[in-house]
C-alpha cells in the first residue's frame, strides 16, 4: 500500500514539481524587478516588462496635435486608445518604437511615440497609452481654444532635480487645471544619464501626474549635455517641427500658443560641439521670428526660453557674468532687433528681472511699451546644487529685482491676458505666495507699431540679419530658392523628354502609318498606272 502510493505519489510529485518550476521559471521571465533610484535606497518595484511607465505629453506642430510618450521594460508594440468619453475610448493610434541604450545601460530601453492629430478644441480627452495588454492611465489633457483671442497661463521655470520636495506641489499646481502648458527650461534631473539612466528614470516618475496632463514643454540645460551627445534629452523628449528622437542640428522649435509665439532655443550649441551648430540655429531663428512679427497682428506676443541667461547678476564664474559671454554674443542682436518681447531662463539657482536693456545699456525703467526684450531668470525651482548667491555690494543697474536664499523653490507664472497685457509672477512653491510680480504692457497697436515704436523697425533689421546669415552662407539662405530653381529644372528636364518621347512615338505612328498605306498607295498608282495603260 505504502509503496503503491508513494510510487504514483513520487511521479505526481515530480510532475507537480516540473508544473511549479516551469510556471515559475516562466514568472521569471516575466515580471521585472524596476529600480526606484534613490542615493539611500534600493527599493524596488515589480511590474509588468510592458506597463506603460513615465507618460508625458507636448504638442505636435500645432496646439490641435499632442504627442504622447512613454516606456517600457521589454519590447513591447504600442498604442494609444483615446477619446471623449472616459467610457469607451473608440479610437487608437498605433506607436513608433524605438530602443534607446546610449548612456543608459540600467534605464529603460524601449520608447514608444504615438501623435493624436487633429483633435477638438477645447476639448477634454481620456488616454490610455498601451503596450501589449499592459495599460497604464486613464490620463487626460485638454485641448486649448481654437482662435487665438483667449487668455492663457503658463507655467515656467528651469533647474529642477529629483531630491528637491517642491516636485509634489509643483505638480499639484500643474493639475490645478489653470495651466495651458509647463515650460521646463532646461536641467531636468542632474542628471538623465546618471546611475545608468536610473536618475533619469526616477524624474520622469516623479513628474508623470504633470507632464501626462498637460503639454510638456522643454529646451535642453547644461545638465542634458551628456558628453555632447545629449542622449537622453534627443530621446526622452519629442518636441514640434523634429524627427524623433531629435537630431542634433534641430535641437530647437517655435509653436503658436494662444497669443503667443513660443520659440525655444538651445543655449547649449555654444558650449558643445566647437560652436558647429551655432549659426544655424542663429539663422533659423532668424527666419522664424521674422515670419512670427509678420504674424503679429494674428499672434501678438513673442516669447523665447533658453536655459543659460545673457545677463546675471550673480558673480560664480558663469557665461552670463563674462563680458564677452557667449550666449549674449550670439543671441543678444537676434532677440533685440527683430522684437523678441519676453525672454524665460534659467541655470543660475535664484531669481532676477532686468529691465529693458542692450548692450549693458538700460532702456527704460518700467515694462510699459519695453524698448527691448523683458528678461527673467526663473532657475529656483529645487536645484540639488546649491543657491546661487548675488554680491551683496554691487547690483548692476540693470538688475531690477533680484532674489536668491529667498527665492529658492519657487516657479514662474505667465500669464496672457490679451494682445497687450501680460502678468508675471515669481511664486513659492510651498504656500503659491507672489515673491515678485510685473505687468508687461504693449499700449500700442502691434499692427502700426513698427514705424512709430521706439523699438527698431522689424523688416529693415530682419534684413539685416539676414543679408549677413546670406553671406555666410549663399546656400542656406537661398535654400528655397535653389530648391524651387532645382525643382524648374527637373521640371523642364521632365517636360522636354516627355514631348521627345510623344514627338517620336507620334513619328512611328505616322512612319507606321505610311508604310501600311504605302501598298495600297501603291496599288492605287498601278491602278492609276493601270488605267493609263489603258
Ligand atoms: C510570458 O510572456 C510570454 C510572451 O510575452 C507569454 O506567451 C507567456 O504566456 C507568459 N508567461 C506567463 C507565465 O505569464
Ligand atoms: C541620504 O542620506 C544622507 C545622510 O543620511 C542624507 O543627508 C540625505 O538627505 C539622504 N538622501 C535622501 C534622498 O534621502
Ligand atoms: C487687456 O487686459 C487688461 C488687463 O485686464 C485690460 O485693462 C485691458 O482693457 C484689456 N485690453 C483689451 C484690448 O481687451
Ligand atoms: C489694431 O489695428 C488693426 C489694423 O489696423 C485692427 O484690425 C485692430 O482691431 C487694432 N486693434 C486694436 C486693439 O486697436
Ligand atoms: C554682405 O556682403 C556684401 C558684399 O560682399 C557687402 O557689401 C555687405 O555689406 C555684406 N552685408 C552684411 C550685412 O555683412
Ligand atoms: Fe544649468
Amino acid at each position: 500500500m505504502f509503496s503503491y502510493l508513494s510510487r504514483s505519489n513520487l511521479q505526481l510529485c515530480l510532475a507537480w514539481i516540473c508544473v511549479l518550476c516551469y510556471s515559475q521559471a516562466s514568472k521569471e521571465q516575466n515580471t521585472s524587478t524596476y529600480f526606484l533610484y534613490n542615493e539611500n535606497s534600493t527599493d524596488t518595484k515589480h511590474v509588468d516588462p510592458c506597463l506603460p511607465m513615465h507618460v508625458h505629453i507636448s504638442f505636435g506642430s500645432n496646439v490641435l496635435d499632442i504627442t504622447v510618450l512613454w516606456a517600457t521594460l521589454k519590447d513591447c508594440p504600442g498604442k494609444v486608445k483615446f477619446g471623449i468619453h472616459p467610457w469607451g475610448l473608440e479610437s487608437t493610434v498605433n506607436s513608433m518604437n524605438i530602443y534607446f541604450d546610449e548612456q543608459n545601460r540600467e534605464g529603460l530601453h524601449y520608447l514608444h511615440k504615438v501623435e493624436l492629430k487633429g483633435l477638438q478644441p477645447d476639448t477634454t480627452y481620456f488616454y490610455i497609452p498601451m503596450s501589449d495588454q499592459m495599460q497604464s492611465g486613464p490620463f487626460y489633457f485638454k485641448t486649448p481654444k481654437a482662435d487665438s483671442d483667449w487668455s492663457a497661463d503658463f507655467l515656467m521655470f528651469g533647474d529642477l532635480g529629483i531630491y528637491s520636495d517642491t516636485v509634489p506641489s509643483l505638480v499639484t499646481e500643474a493639475l490645478s487645471g489653470k495651466y495651458t502648458a509647463l515650460f521646463h527650461v532646461g536641467d531636468f534631473a542632474y542628471d538623465m544619464k546618471n546611475e545608468g539612466g536610473r536618475v533619469g528614470d526616477y524624474f520622469f516618475d516623479l513628474i508623470e501626474p504633470a507632464a501626462a496632463s498637460i503639454p510638456y514643454m522643454t529646451c535642453p540645460g547644461n545638465h542634458e549635455i551628456d558628453l555632447e551627445s545629449f542622449a537622453h534629452y534627443r530621446h526622452r523628449f519629442a518636441m514640434p517641427g523634429s524627427k524623433w528622437p531629435l537630431p542634433m542640428n534641430k535641437m530647437w522649435y517655435s509653436i503658436d500658443i494662444g497669443l503667443v509665439h513660443f520659440v525655444s532655443y538651445s543655449s547649449e550649441v555654444f558650449f558643445t560641439h566647437n560652436g558647429k551648430y551655432v549659426n544655424e540655429q542663429k539663422d533659423w531663428l532668424i527666419r522664424d521670428l521674422d515670419k512670427a512679427n509678420n504674424n503679429r497682428h494674428k499672434v501678438p506676443w513673442i516669447v523665447v526660453f533658453g536655459h543659460r541667461p545673457l545677463y546675471c547678476s550673480t558673480n560664480i564664474g558663469d557665461d552670463c557674468s563674462h563680458s564677452d559671454s557667449r550666449v549674449r554674443e550670439g543671441l543678444e542682436d537676434v532677440f533685440y532687433k527683430l522684437s523678441v518681447d519676453i525672454v524665460i531662463q534659467g541655470h543660475e539657482h535664484n531669481y532676477e528681472r532686468l529691465w529693458p536693456l542692450y548692450k549693458h545699456k538700460v532702456l527704460a525703467h518700467s515694462y510699459i511699451d519695453p524698448p527691448a526684450p523683458v528678461q527673467l531668470i526663473s532657475g529656483a525651482a529645487g536645484s540639488v546644487e546649491n543657491v546661487d548667491h548675488f554680491p551683496m555690494k554691487v547690483k548692476p543697474e540693470w538688475s531690477a529685482f533680484r532674489l536668491d536664499t529667498q527665492a529658492i523653490n519657487s516657479y514662474g507664472r505667465m500669464l496672457v491676458v490679451n494682445e497687450s497685457h501680460v502678468f508675471w509672477e515669481q511664486r513659492s512653491i510651498q504656500n503659491h505666495l507672489t515673491l515678485d510680480s510685473i505687468w508687461i504692457v504693449k499700449s500700442r497697436n502691434q499692427t502700426q507699431v513698427s514705424s512709430t515704436t521706439s523699438k527698431p523697425g522689424l523688416s529693415e533689421e530682419a534684413k539685416t540679419l539676414l543679408s549677413e546669415m546670406c553671406n555666410r552662407s549663399f546656400v542656406r539662405c537661398h535654400r528655397v530658392l535653389i530648391l524651387s530653381l532645382c525643382g524648374g529644372v527637373f521640371l523642364l528636364v521632365a517636360v522636354s523628354l516627355a514631348v521627345r518621347v510623344a514627338v517620336r512615338k507620334k513619328r512611328k505612328e505616322n512612319f507606321a502609318k505610311t508604310w501600311s498605306q504605302l501598298p495600297e498607295e501603291i496599288d492605287s498608282d498601278d491602278e492609276i498606272g493601270g488605267n493609263r495603260g489603258m
